[in-house]
């Protein structure tokens, strides 16, 4: 509350302008041609929020209590939802709440690019979790006449809110600066990859030091790509084929993934880990433990080189209907993880046994399997830890195991030692 108060003595000075306020669909705008300096938008974010639904609680009152006086606005019984851009499911499914908000959104942004000034600013405002979000978004910036010329990601959520909690919510939205301009017909793969690769290491750079992470991380570097492969009218390969805004999404998907994963490990590791290891360690850096859509969860694993369907259900990686969790130890039982010589595996064994104090059986599976001695095996789970916040179970079960390392480390040394001497 008290952030909100502090906010108002700024937004209360004003410079004595009458604004106009004008209620509209943002697909019909009532005004000329190049007419606005700059335009700034911050669009439904697909299926985010169902903004008619919910303002219906508050329009039956308000139609009541004021409704007279602004006559105009309160004619329906209930808000208008016609032209409501938000991808909606229940009216015809999901493919076609898609659509509806990919042709209303590019409908919107044309009528922003008309009503522009040939040299004004347009700003959008824009953020989602999935993959299908954006892809609507890429598509319809796309086919209007605006192009990105910058993008910047900004906290705009409060992390305690309710939303927040046990789910992967974002904190931050990633704001387009456009221009009006003409694209350049067509961009070639290898090219624009090319373009997009060198582009985004320096941004993923700066966005690590400022401390952005997890899945804010991977929509911020969209945003970074975006402002590359917006220039272009359509990208195509050298067989002819229009590439989609799913398959550079995927390609982003990539290099985001190759370059948190070495950030995680501090570089130091990172190419001798299995594709289950990288997976856990995005996963937890990105998702947290919170549960996420199956497509998004089938996205990411494949960026690590994990086929989900064949994955899920065997180890750590459970499905829950439509949606994928990743499970701690502490939610495993011994007689399931067996003999699995998988490094997530062990570690989670050796936590479950951290947690019943058999320090002594802790030993024996380390030692067998060899990662005692391992560096990269005290690294990850010292990597997970710092993904994961303080509260967290699995997070407790691995800093006490971890803080008996050294000791742990001692012991094992030693008993190897023995072993070999008596071979
Ligand atoms: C992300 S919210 C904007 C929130 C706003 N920035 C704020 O802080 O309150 C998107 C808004 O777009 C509105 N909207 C949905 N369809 C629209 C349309 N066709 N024309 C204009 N606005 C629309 C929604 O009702 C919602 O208020």
């Amino acid at each position: 509350m008290k952030t909100i108060l502090n906010v108002f003595p700024t937004i209360t000075i004003t410079n004595n302008l009458n604004p106009t306020i004008t209620q509209s669909s943002a697909t019909s705008l009532p005004y000329p041609d190049n007419y606005f300096d700059a335009v700034f938008t911050d669009p439904p974010y697909y299926d985010n929020v169902p903004y008619s639904y919910l303002s219906d609680f508050f329009y039956v009152w308000l139609k009541r209590g004021i409704g007279d006086l602004y006559p105009e606005l309160f004619i329906t019984p209930l808000t208008p939802k016609s032209k409501e851009i938000v991808a909606y499911s229940h009216k015809g499914g999901y493919e076609s709440g898609k659509r509806f908000f990919e042709e209303m959104l590019k409908k919107a942004f044309k009528e922003i690019s008309r009503v522009l000034k040939p040299d004004g600013i347009a700003t959008i405002v824009y953020t989602h979790k999935s993959t299908s979000g954006w892809e609507t978004l890429i598509n319809s910036l796309l086919e209007s006449d605006l192009v990105p010329t910058a993008s910047w990601p900004i906290e705009t959520e409060m992390k305690a809110r309710l939303r927040a909690r046990e789910s992967a919510a974002l904190a931050s939205s990633i704001y387009f600066v456009c221009r009006k301009m003409e694209r350049k017909e067509i961009g070639w793969l290898n090219e624009v990859k090319e373009e997009i690769r060198n582009y985004i290491y320096k941004k993923l750079d700066d966005l690590w030091k400022e401390g952005i992470s997890g899945a804010d991380y991977f929509i911020a570097a969209i945003g970074s790509a975006i402002e590359i492969f917006g220039k272009y009218r359509k990208v195509m390969d050298y067989e002819g084929r229009e590439v989609s805004a799913g398959d550079l999404l995927n390609y982003i998907r990539e290099i985001v993934t190759d370059y948190a994963i070495r950030q995680i490990l501090h570089d130091s590791i990172s190419a001798e880990l299995s594709p289950l290891t990288r997976f856990y360690v995005l996963w937890r850096w990105t998702y947290g433990e919170a549960r996420v859509r199956f497509d998004d969860a089938r996205k990411l694993a494949q960026s690590t080189g994990v086929d989900i369907e064949r994955a899920w259900n065997r180890g750590f990686i459970r499905k829950e209907k439509e949606f994928i969790r990743v499970v701690g130890p502490h939610e495993r039982k011994m007689e399931e993880i067996g003999e699995s010589r998988e490094l997530i595996d062990v570690l989670h064994k050796v936590l479950l046994l951290w947690k019943d104090g058999r320090k002594e059986e802790i030993k024996e599976v380390l030692l067998e399997t060899g990662y005692g001695n391992k560096e990269s095996f005290y690294k990850i789970a010292q990597a997970i830890s710092e993904t994961l916040p303080t509260e967290s179970k699995e997070k407790k079960l691995l800093d006490g195991f971890l803080s008996g390392r050294d000791r742990l480390t001692e012991e094992i040394r030693e008993a190897s030692r023995q072993t070999r001497l008596f071979e």
